[in-house]
């Protein structure tokens, strides 16, 4: 059974105030469409937890960079309408550009220090644009929980700081990466990828394991890091963005993973932008 659209706000509202009357818990998975399996994982974790699913889809101009990359963003609402329907979703809710931001549109939800690094440090008002449009499917969805996938890791945490932060009482769920077969993490972006530049892709997550072995092994990270950065360099990535060792907390930089810890890289493969993490907490 398709899930029914709802591109209305206040259909959206009436629905799931009913739902908070019963007392339902509501899980909402936020996406911009084009779904994988990383995304249906997202969703089976949602039934798993909660009495009530929606999915929601929007392009989000404002955590983009450039207008290109958001115009060559995938757009599949019909296929991702037919994914949906084997998971029993309860409602997709897809808010419209001007819904979502009308002309009078004036807040900006900042999140300092965590924002600043990585991705942060490499994409301007990213993660503005990501905090403030999270914020505003909280609202519109009146959920009590939320799942994100652990492949967006900065995300993530940025997602969980403004949940306290604001006082939004949704429980924010991280959820593991999927792979495909070969190790690369899935990503709408995956689909920008060409034949050729795709057998080179799993190099990124072949390097971060190598490293995290090193780690375990008492390697020193900066080692580690130049021949990784070198590996990467070779299979025929443009530029690694960055290539680090963090604390999950805060996501300040370490030489060892003696607190729980996440290795995280980004770098361009023909044009394209991948971003990939893993654990890297010693046991
Ligand atoms: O991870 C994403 O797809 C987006 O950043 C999100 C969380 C849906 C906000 O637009």
């Amino acid at each position: 059974l398709k899930p029914p659209i709802i591109r209305n706000l206040s259909e959206l509202h009436a629905l799931w105030s009913s739902w908070r009357m019963d007392g339902e818990t509501i899980g909402v998975v936020p996406t911009m469409g084009a779904l994988h399996d990383g995304h249906l994982s997202l969703v089976r974790a949602a039934k798993a937890r909660c009495a009530r699913v929606i999915v929601t889809i929007f392009v989000n101009p404002k955590q983009f960079n450039s207008p290109l990359d958001y115009e060559n963003y995938p757009r599949t609402e019909e296929e991702d309408a037919q994914k949906l329907s084997k998971y029993g979703v309860d409602a997709i809710g897809v808010p419209t550009g001007s819904i979502m931001y009308p002309p009078a549109f004036s807040t900006t939800v900042s999140i300092k220090g965590l924002t600043d690094v990585l991705c942060g440090a490499h994409r301007p008002g990213h993660f503005d644009g990501v905090a403030t449009v999270v914020t505003k499917l909280f609202g519109q969805t009146g959920a009590t929980h939320a799942f994100f996938g652990e492949k967006d890791f900065q995300q993530l945490q940025v997602v969980r700081r403004l949940s306290e932060d604001l006082n939004l009482w949704v429980d924010v769920i991280g959820c593991p990466t999927i792979r495909e077969e070969d190790g690369l993490a899935m990503s709408s972006r995956n689909l920008l990828i060409s034949d050729r530049a795709r057998v080179k892709a799993p190099t990124l997550h072949q390097a971060l394991t190598r490293i995290a072995t090193g780690l375990a092994a008492g390697t020193p990270f900066a080692e580690l890091k130049s021949k990784a950065v070198a590996e990467i360099t070779r299979a025929g990535f443009t530029e690694v963005e960055y290539l680090d060792l963090r604390a999950n907390d805060d996501l300040r930089p370490l030489e060892r993973a003696n607190v729980p810890s996440r290795l995280l890289v980004a770098a361009w493969l023909a044009g394209v932008r991948l971003i990939d993490n893993i654990d890297a907490t010693a046991p």
